[in-house]
């Protein structure tokens, strides 16, 4: 059986299906895991003469699950099915394009004429995972969440899409199964900032993209919801073990063109969880919106 979106893809190939060169660590153990395709499996080899095998299998939709039952810690209650097909059908309609093409962009000059790993850091169901992965067909990416339907959303549309150099895995970004210095890269958009974590997995020079909403990010719709909508702060994060690069602000006008997209939106921000019944009801009425969408991409370089 084929398990697409984990296959080795050229890329893969390229860089090479060696203990060394895959860059995936176990978390059991911390030594090297290597992916066997063909065994459905990614296995631990353990150090050299050890009879250490760990086995962690590749589900049927193509993730890596390597999340230790002592990891999970509490569930995200944006884990559930519901949430992640509100953002998959939201994002899919491509009001956030123009964030993701952004994202791109900063990598690829990050990486200055490199190649090789990038993690995205709470990839949630993938989709600037993907779009980051055909941007870059020399490099492979590699998506960690928590969020296990998630994760199983953005394998599975990455193999429909036959998208050869991306991963995802079922993994705390806090606890990436990476070895030290295994990426380029990293991206962590709107999730938790592991700092000494991200700087662990990178490369010295190698680079690490947060993105976090603007001031006036979903503006409009706070507005159609509350009767003081406020603005959100300012962020910009100052970190010891990065140093920053460049600050890039990406900010535009969209029409939400249905009551569902409306929905889909408001139900992926974190006013979901907070807002009245009465007030959330304020969206049955509304067949389109207009709202400001402003993001922020913060890039730094490990010291
Ligand atoms: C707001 S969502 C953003 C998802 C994705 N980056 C995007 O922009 O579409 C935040 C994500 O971080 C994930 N997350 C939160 N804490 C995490 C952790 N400790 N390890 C891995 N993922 C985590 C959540 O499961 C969720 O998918
Ligand atoms: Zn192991």
């Amino acid at each position: 059986m084929n398990v697409a979106g984990l296959q080795p893809g050229n890329n893969f190939e390229k860089m090479g299906n060696n203990l060394k060169m895959t860059g995936w660590r176990c978390p059991v153990c911390g030594d090297g895991l290597v992916p066997e395709y063909e065994n459905k499996c990614f296995v631990c080899r353990g150090n050299a003469g050890s009879a250490k095998h760990h086995s962690f299998d590749i589900a049927r939709q193509g993730y890596v699950n390597l999340l230790l039952p002592n990891q999970k810690g509490s569930t995200d209650p944006g884990d559930s099915k519901m949430m992640v097909k509100a953002r998959t059908d939201f994002l899919d309609a491509g009001y956030y394009q123009p964030f993701s093409d952004a994202i791109n962009r900063i990598c690829k000059e990050m990486l200055d004429g490199k190649s090789g790993i990038i993690a995205d850091a709470g990839c949630g169901e993938g989709y600037y995972t993907k779009r980051l992965a055909s941007s870059l067909p020399d490099c492979e990416i590699r998506g960690f969440d928590l969020a296990r339907d998630a994760v199983s959303h953005g394998a599975s549309s990455a193999r429909l899409s036959q998208i050869n150099n991306v991963r995802f895995g079922v993994a705390s970004l806090f606890d990436m199964p990476l070895s030290d210095g295994a990426a380029e890269g990293v991206i962590c958009l709107f999730a938790p900032v592991a700092e000494g974590e991200f700087a662990r997995i990178v490369k010295k020079n190698g680079f690490l993209v947060i993105g976090v909403p603007g001031e006036d990010h979903l503006f409009g719709l706070k507005s159609a919801i509350y009767s003081e909508p406020y603005r959100n702060a300012l962020r910009r994060d100052e970190l010891s073990l990065f140093e920053p690069v460049s600050v890039e602000r990406v900010s535009y006008g969209i029409t939400l063109r249905t009551n569902e997209d409306i929905k889909n939106l408001f139900r992926m921000t974190p006013y979901y969880w907070k807002t009245s019944e009465a007030d959330m009801a304020k969206l049955d009425m509304l067949d389109t919106l207009e709202t400001e969408v402003c993001f922020d991409l913060l890039a730094y370089r490990r010291k």
